[in-house]
């Protein structure tokens, strides 16, 4: 069925009760699954450890020419396709990434001629492991303002790059036949405590404009504290003279840098804190939510943030165990499994909660 044909600044419908409704979502992850015991094979870690101090079971890694572009169109694609709307339909895209596929531009562009969209306006925003909820906020705020009455919201994040992937890595992926030499094994296993956690992976969703009433976005509270950049960072960028060199990557400077313990503090503390923020500037109660999405970072840090608020484990799923941390990814996949397999029905009161490098953290509320 062909959708209303709209652009930004159309004077549509001045009801009071607008609200931002998700009308469809899509997720694109790529085919390679990598297990705990494939990269035990590469670094001085275990199934066991993995399991136990994260969750993370098995994740996900793009192949070379396959950036978060690529699988940010693919999830765009599916999200289109459930909402039933094309490129015309769309009115301005937010991509949230911290790993575009250029330096700059940022990937709105990519997506525009990729996927064969109007000039329509782009934004790259990114804001790492809070990525996609900036993102859902600023589509809320464009729906509000009556700027935008469909945009088209994207998370995906493509980690393999910044791990140390010249060294053996081709032998986890179970494509290169020899043993891992001493120097790999040692060099990888300096940032195991980083490298085990992530995958790679891409939502969307469509947010668009709704008289309904009742759905929709209902409040969020975002946050950022730049005090301690450095317990979750990249160096490099334009302090740098050049930017990168080649002894930047030998020494593994260009490899994330993460204060596993510190983070986690964080972690248990901020997202419960925003939680209660968020419930309270709409006055309802923890205890309504009915499902908690969170960020996917560790499942340690999930259950403890699900006890802080009381909140039972049926309320809040988790596919860490599949994905490992997807940064920007995560929580539009988790959104998009939830609703696929219908632990997410219409009417439940959903709270989407993220806290990531920055620090930027926060939560939002949304009544489905
Ligand atoms: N395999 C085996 N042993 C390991 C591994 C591994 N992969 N990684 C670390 N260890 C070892 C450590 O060397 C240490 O050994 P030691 O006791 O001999 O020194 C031991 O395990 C314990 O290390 P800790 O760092 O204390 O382990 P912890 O329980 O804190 O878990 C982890 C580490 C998983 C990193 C945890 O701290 C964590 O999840 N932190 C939060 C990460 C996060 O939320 N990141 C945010 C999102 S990312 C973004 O925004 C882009």
């Amino acid at each position: 069925m062909a959708k209303e044909p709209l652009s930004p600044f159309s004077l549509y419908s001045c009801a009071h009760d607008m609200k931002a409704v998700i009308t469809g979502s899509g997720i694109g992850v790529p085919k390679n699954v990598v297990k705990n015991d494939a990269l035990a094979k590469i670094m001085d870690t275990s199934d066991e450890w993995i399991r136990t101090r994260s969750g993370v079971a098995e994740r996900r890694y793009a192949d070379p020419g396959e950036g978060s572009a690529q699988l940010g169109m693919v999830a765009a694609q599916a999200a289109m396709t459930a909402a039933g709307v094309g490129p015309a339909d769309i009115d301005a895209v937010i991509f949230a990434t911290m790993t575009p596929n250029f330096y700059f531009p940022g990937n709105g562009p990519v997506l525009q001629a990729g996927m064969g969209f109007p000039e329509i306006p782009t934004y790259d925003i990114r804001q790492q492991c809070s990525g996609f909820l900036y993102a859902l906020d600023l589509a809320d705020t464009f729906v509000q303002s009556r700027k935008y009455r469909r945009l088209l919201v994207i998370g995906a994040d493509v980690h393999t790059p910044l791990m140390p992937w010249q060294r053996g890595w081709d032998i986890a992926l179970g494509r290169e036949d020899r043993e891992i030499t001493p120097e790999e094994y040692a060099f990888n296993t300096r940032y195991r405590d980083r490298t085990v956690l992530f995958g790679d992976g891409a939502g969307a969703v469509i947010v668009e404009a709704s008289e309904d009433g009742e759905r929709g976005f209902l409040a969020s509270k975002l946050f950022t504290n730049g005090a301690n950049i450095e317990a979750l960072y990249m160096r490099g960028g334009s302090q740098r003279r050049p930017w990168v060199l080649p002894e930047q990557v030998e020494s593994g400077d260009l490899i994330p840098d993460m204060e596993g313990r510190e983070v986690f503090k964080q972690a248990v503390s901020k997202m419960p804190e925003a939680v209660r923020a968020v419930c309270a500037a709409v006055n309802v109660g923890v205890n309504d939510i009915d499902v908690l999405l969170e960020h996917q970072a560790n499942l340690r840090i999930i259950e403890s943030v699900a006890k802080q608020l009381a909140l039972p484990a049926e309320k809040v799923p988790h596919n860490i165990e599949r994905y490992g941390n997807t940064t920007a990814g995560t929580l539009p996949i988790l959104y998009h499994e939830c609703v696929a397999d219908g632990r997410i029905q219409p009417g439940q009161l959903i709270c989407f909660t993220a806290l990531g490098s920055g620090l930027h953290w926060g939560a939002a509320l949304y009544r489905t």
